[in-house]
């Protein structure tokens, strides 16, 4: 595996591979890496030549200032796990070469109707710092393909839109891929290193919660189902900030459950100070 830490250099050793014709698969992380990322780094080794894997843990997409501080750094861990899953290329720029002209100096996306609901509501500006990350890296990295998680659902959606707003330049084709869970449940997630271990127990709620509302869609209305998860999360510890069912094709958010169409449930909900999320296809 090779590490970069600038733009020039990677970018040097990218274009070559790309004038030899090779696909370049790339996995943008924030570090703390966990089994969820290394699915994400296997899939992008099946489907191209040379799998890069960005580690930067990116300022300007936290709203709470506190959960950029506390945000786990695992770096050594971070490259054994790398080297583990054979990725071939780490990037770990600094902020400066990831924002050279500071951070206040990105483009603006419009994201819409993405923006304004769930994630982008609860955390205003998190998809705007996202958006500003990601298309930087895709400017650096220029991949083929990209890989990212279903665990952060909206996310995807984000990224998919940002393709379309950037014109694709270098038609990359966005992988999103199954969410890898815990025996419990739990979707891994970086920020689960950040549970203590009454909290961990507690965290699989989130997951039998989901299940629930698969499992009901059915029988029962929905604000029915979602009382019942609003209260057994709340009995549980936790702060429940959503529990809702969209539209999974446009995250238009449902009122009931709609059998006609494709639908996704999703939760976000605080334990603790560790804000966890989760997602599960409906049918
Ligand atoms: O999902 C993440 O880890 C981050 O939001 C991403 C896509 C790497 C951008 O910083």
């Amino acid at each position: 595996m090779i590490i970069f830490k600038t733009e020039a250099d990677i970018q040097n050793y990218l274009s070559d591979l790309r004038l030899k014709g090779k696909s370049i698969g790339f996995v943008p992380t924030m570090g703390a890496l966990h089994a969820g990322h290394g699915s994400l780094v296997i899939k992008a080794k099946d489907e191209t030549d040379c799998v890069v894997c960005s580690v930067f843990v990116n300022p300007t997409q936290f709203n709470d200032k506190v959960d950029f501080e506390k945000y786990p750094i695992t770096r050594e861990a971070d490259l054994a796990l790398l080297l583990e899953w054979g990725c071939q290329v780490a990037f770990f720029p600094d902020v400066e070469d990831v924002y050279p002209n500071g951070m206040n100096a990105g483009s603006e996306f419009d994201f819409g109707y993405l923006n304004t609901i769930l994630e982008g509501e609860k955390r205003p500006g998190h998809f705007q710092g996202v958006g500003q990350v990601v298309s930087r890296l895709l400017d650096i990295v220029k991949p083929s393909d990209l890989f990212m998680g279903q665990k952060d659902f909206q996310q995807c959606m984000v990224i998919q839109k940002l393709l379309e707003l950037k014109e694709n330049p270098y038609q990359t084709k966005l992988h999103i891929c199954p969410t890898v869970r815990d025996a419990d449940g739990l979707a891994m997630s970086s920020r689960n290193k950040l549970l203590s271990e009454p909290q961990r127990t507690l965290a699989a709620t989130i997951y039998q919660c989901l299940v629930s509302i698969q499992s009901k869609q059915s029988t029962d209305s929905f604000s029915v189902v979602q009382r019942e998860c609003l209260d057994l999360l709340t009995n549980k510890d936790f702060i429940p900030e959503y529990v809702s069912i969209a539209d999974a094709n446009n995250l238009s958010l449902l009122e009931d459950f709609d059998a006609k169409r494709k639908m996704v449930a999703l939760i976000a909900a605080k334990i603790g100070s560790v804000r966890l999320i989760d997602n599960l296809l409906l049918n």
